[in-house]
Order: structure tokens, then sequence, then C-alpha cells
């Protein structure tokens, strides 16, 4: 009875053994179940003292056998697994294959121009200077010749804010000493600023964020960037702004650029000029980029007027002094061959990851 208990038990072990996968949380359940303290194998050694003991010596040996054999088929299912567990065609490391590329940020295009201007204009020793872009009608407006009824704040027609602040300053309204926030329309607005703390030779360049209530088209958007430049001294003149604008622009596009000034009108300066520079596509031939004329507008440019000079505490023709208002958007758009102006705000990663 018992013998054949033992036989069946074993087979029963081998079957099970069998099935299923042999891992090492497999291997030590049958263990367990089989030949552990609670098995049924433990419960018939634990019956041999009943017996006679010729009994005893048949199925004591037996019983003993047989659960060696169980451990030595346990003991070697692990060894299988251990073995099998290195598997040496699976291990080889091919130090061949191309790494796998991590996804890091990078610059908009209009980071890496600016980057590329401040690093211009620091190796000609400009100083950054920044401002604010929540700006008061001063400094946006009033301290660069603009009054307040002057048609030149209806051409940067602005995103005015509810809020106002005290100021002394405000010529607008003098009887309350209030005046006007706005988001600022161009970063003319941080020359007073400057100047009020700063004494001339001073020369700086201003990259940064402007806003105007424009209607968006492809070479127009509501938020963009210019780069004021300014230069002032007692001594400076139209042929400084001239050479300094195509040393940079020499620089920046990595070609020779020649620079172009027409006639025009900002209240701030006395001469003003649009600025032009040859086309860096054709160089001057005339191609579609120009629309064949070999030249491309790139901003505001101008003799400082000698209003702004004393709104900022200066003495009235003590310095002379040039400013431009060149757009960021403008440079970027020529380098990279970009066509629409709206990209660069889109937060389209299809167009940022080409750069
Ligand atoms: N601030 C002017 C604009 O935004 C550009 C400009 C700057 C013109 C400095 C002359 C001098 O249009």
């Amino acid at each position: 009875m018992l013998k054949e208990k033992i036989e069946n038990l074993k087979k029963q072990f081998l079957a099970e053994i069998e099935r299923v996968k042999p891992s090492d949380e497999a291997l030590f359940e049958l263990e367990k179940k089989y030949t552990g303290r609670k098995s049924e194998f433990i419960a018939i050694l634990k019956s041999l003292k009943d017996l006679s003991s010729e009994e005893k010596k048949q199925i004591g040996e037996l019983a003993n056998n047989t659960k060696n054999q169980i451990w030595e088929i346990i003991k070697n299912k692990r060894q299988e697994i251990s073995e099998n567990s290195f598997d040496a065609e699976k291990e080889k490391i091919d130090v061949t294959i191309p790494g796998k590329k991590k996804n890091a940020g990078h610059f908009n295009p209009i980071s890496l121009v600016r980057r590329d201007i401040e690093d211009i204009f620091v190796s000609m020793g400009y100083e950054i200077a920044d401002g604010p872009e929540v700006e008061t009608g001063w400094y946006n407006f009033d301290a660069l010749n603009i009054p307040k009824d002057h048609p030149a704040r209806d051409m940067q027609d602005t995103f005015w804010l509810r809020q106002k602040v005290k100021s002394q300053k405000s010529k607008v309204n003098k009887e309350n000493n209030e005046e006007s926030l706005s988001m600022r329309s161009q970063t003319s607005a941080v020359q007073a600023r400057y100047m009020e703390k700063n004494k001339p030779p001073l020369r700086i360049i201003v990259p940064g964020k402007c806003y105007r209530r424009e209607a968006t088209d492809t070479t127009h958007d509501h938020t963009f960037y210019q780069f004021e430049a300014l230069i002032v001294g007692e001594n400076v003149n139209v042929g400084n702004l001239k050479f300094t604008a195509q040393e940079f622009f020499s620089a920046f596009f990595k070609q020779n650029v020649t620079v172009r000034l027409r006639p025009s009108y900002f209240p701030f300066v006395e001469p003003g000029f649009e600025f032009d520079i040859s086309c860096t596509v054709c160089g001057g031939k005339g191609c579609r980029a120009c629309k064949g004329g070999g030249w491309l507008e790139i901003g505001g440019a101008g003799m400082v007027n000698q209003n702004v000079f004393v709104s900022a505490g200066y003495l009235r023709n003590k310095y002379q002094g040039f400013a431009w208002g060149f757009g960021l958007e403008r440079l970027a758009m020529m380098k990279y061959k970009i066509d629409d102006v709206r990209l660069f705000h889109s937060g389209d990663l299809r167009f940022v990851k080409q750069f």
C-alpha cells in the first residue's frame, strides 16, 4: 500500500515537473509540495514507525531513494535554468551599433539669430541692454519725441492695458499723474531708460520682444522681435552708422553686404532713414527674394533726435548718436530661408525641429 503510494507520488511529481515552466519559483513550490514539511511524503515517512522492521527497511529505503531522486531532478532543472539564463548570443554587445539618440531640447531660430547678433556686437564692444515688455506711454512714446496726439502712435497701434501707474514724467495726464501701460511696440522704449542711468559714451544693443495690433500675414505678426542699437558720443555721425551696420551684416550673413539708406521719418531721429541691405540671395543683381530690386528692407534708423537726449536728461546739442531698430524675424527668415513669419510663434514642432 505504502509502496504504491510512494510510486504514485513519484509519477505525479514527474508528470508535474514536465508540465511546469521551469523557473526558480516553480521549482521551489514543487520541492515544497513533494518533500516539504507538510508534504505527503513526509507523512509517509512519519508513519513508518508503525511498521514491522522488515517493512520499515524496505519502504524506508524506497521512500528515501525516491526523495533523493526528486531532489536530484529538481537540482538538475535548477542547473538547466541557470545555464540557459546566460545566452552568449543574446548577451553579446555590438559596440558598432549607433547609440540611441536622446531627444534634447534646442533653440528656436529666433534665439539662434539673437545669440549670433549678441556675439557679433559683444565682440565689437557693445553692451546688451534690456527693458520691460509692459511699458509706460512715457518710455514707449513721449520720451521718444512722440507726443500724445502724434499720428506716429497710430502707426504702432498698440495693446493698451487697463491698469494705470503713477508717474512723475507723464505729460499725458499731468493733472492726476497717472499714465497708461501698454505692451511695448518698439525696443526704442529702452533708449531713454538706459540713457537716464548711463552717461555717454555708450553703445548698446537691445534685442527683445515687441507687440503691435497687427492684421497678421506672412511678414507681420502681433508679437515679434526687434533689436535696437544705440550709440551715443560727442562725435558720432551717419558714416559710423553705415559702417557699423555693414560690418554687422557682413559678419551675420558671412558675405559682403552693402547698406543703403533712404530718407524716412521717425520722430525720434533726425535725419531718419529706411534701411536696406544688398540682397543676400543674389548679391544685389536682382532675384525673386528681392523682387528684382537687389535690396532688402531691414528696418528704421537715424541720428538720435536732440529732444530724445533732453528727455533722458542730457544737455541739448552736447552729444550725437545713432540708433536703429531692425526686425529680428526678418533676419532669421533671410538666414534660414523661412517664408512665413507666423511660423516662429506657431509652436509647430515640425518647424522648430529643422534648426
Ligand atoms: N522703432 C522704430 C520702429 O519700430 C525703428 C527705429 C529705431 C527707427 C531706431 C529709427 C531709430 O519702427
